[in-house]
Formats: structure tokens, C-alpha cells, sequence
């Protein structure tokens, strides 16, 4: 902060480093309903996933449409995804959380 400041109540003072929990960001409940469900057909708006502002995401429109890709692909000729092995830990970082990897078997449709 460049400043003295106050965010949501909590004094920041100046030259203090603000990080912004985004992957928390996304959890918030007063934005959205059932915020630690996945659901696929979630209509609430306002997630940032991809960062918001001036520094958000350049890559956007080319990672949904890998996954649009990929999933156009592999959806029709699977007819469910089991994991393989026992649970992958987590990536344990600031910004966003990722699965260190995911092992799936994919049983043909
Ligand atoms: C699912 C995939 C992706 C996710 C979830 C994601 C997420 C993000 C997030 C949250 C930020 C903002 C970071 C911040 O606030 O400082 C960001 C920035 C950025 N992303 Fe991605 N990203 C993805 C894919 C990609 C891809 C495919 C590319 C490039 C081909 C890319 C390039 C960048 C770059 C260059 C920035 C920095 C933009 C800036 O600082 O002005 N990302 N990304």
C-alpha cells in the first residue's frame, strides 16, 4: 500500500504487501450460493478465476477453449472417469489451487 488505508475494516498500514486470495475470492458466500459445491451449471456471476482488471488473465479465451476442446472430445466417448490411486495432494500456493495431478481412468461409452 502506498498509504495508510483501511479494507474491510482491517487497518492496512503503508508499504504494507497486500496479497489477494483469489481461489478464497471465488468461495465467497455473500457472492455466491453454495460456494463449495461444484456446480457445472452455476449461473452466478463474478467469479476470478481468471484474475479481474488490468492484469487478469491474457490467456483466457484460449483456456476455455482447450477445455471446451478437450471435453467436446472426451465426453462422447467416455461414459464416466474413475480417479486411479489414492488422492493427489494439493499444490499449496498463494494464488490459485491446483491438484498436483489427477490420475483418471476413462470407461468407453
Ligand atoms: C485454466 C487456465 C488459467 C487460469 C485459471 C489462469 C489464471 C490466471 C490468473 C488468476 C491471472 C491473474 C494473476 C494476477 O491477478 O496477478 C492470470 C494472469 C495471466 N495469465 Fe493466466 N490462467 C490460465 C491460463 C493461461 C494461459 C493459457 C495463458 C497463456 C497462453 C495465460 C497467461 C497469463 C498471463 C500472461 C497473465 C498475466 C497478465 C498480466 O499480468 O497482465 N494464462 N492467469
Amino acid at each position: 500500500m502506498k498509504c495508510d488505508t483501511e479494507l474491510a475494516g482491517q487497518k492496512v498500514p503503508a508499504g504494507a504487501v497486500v496479497m489477494v486470495m483469489l481461489a478464497a475470492a471465488n468461495r465467497d458466500e455473500r457472492q455466491f450460493s453454495n460456494p463449495d459445491v461444484f456446480d457445472i451449471d452455476r449461473s452466478d456471476r463474478g467469479s476470478v478465476a481468471f484474475g479481474h482488471g488490468i492484469h487478469s488473465c491474457i490467456g483466457m479465451a484460449l483456456a476455455k477453449m482447450e477445455v471446451r476442446i478437450t471435453l467436446g472430445e472426451l465426453l462422447p466417448r467416455f461414459r464416466q472417469f474413475e480417479r486411479v490411486g489414492p488422492p493427489a495432494p494439493w499444490n499449496h500456493t498463494f494464488l490459485v489451487r491446483t491438484l498436483t495431478s489427477l490420475r483418471l481412468r476413462g470407461v468407453p461409452a
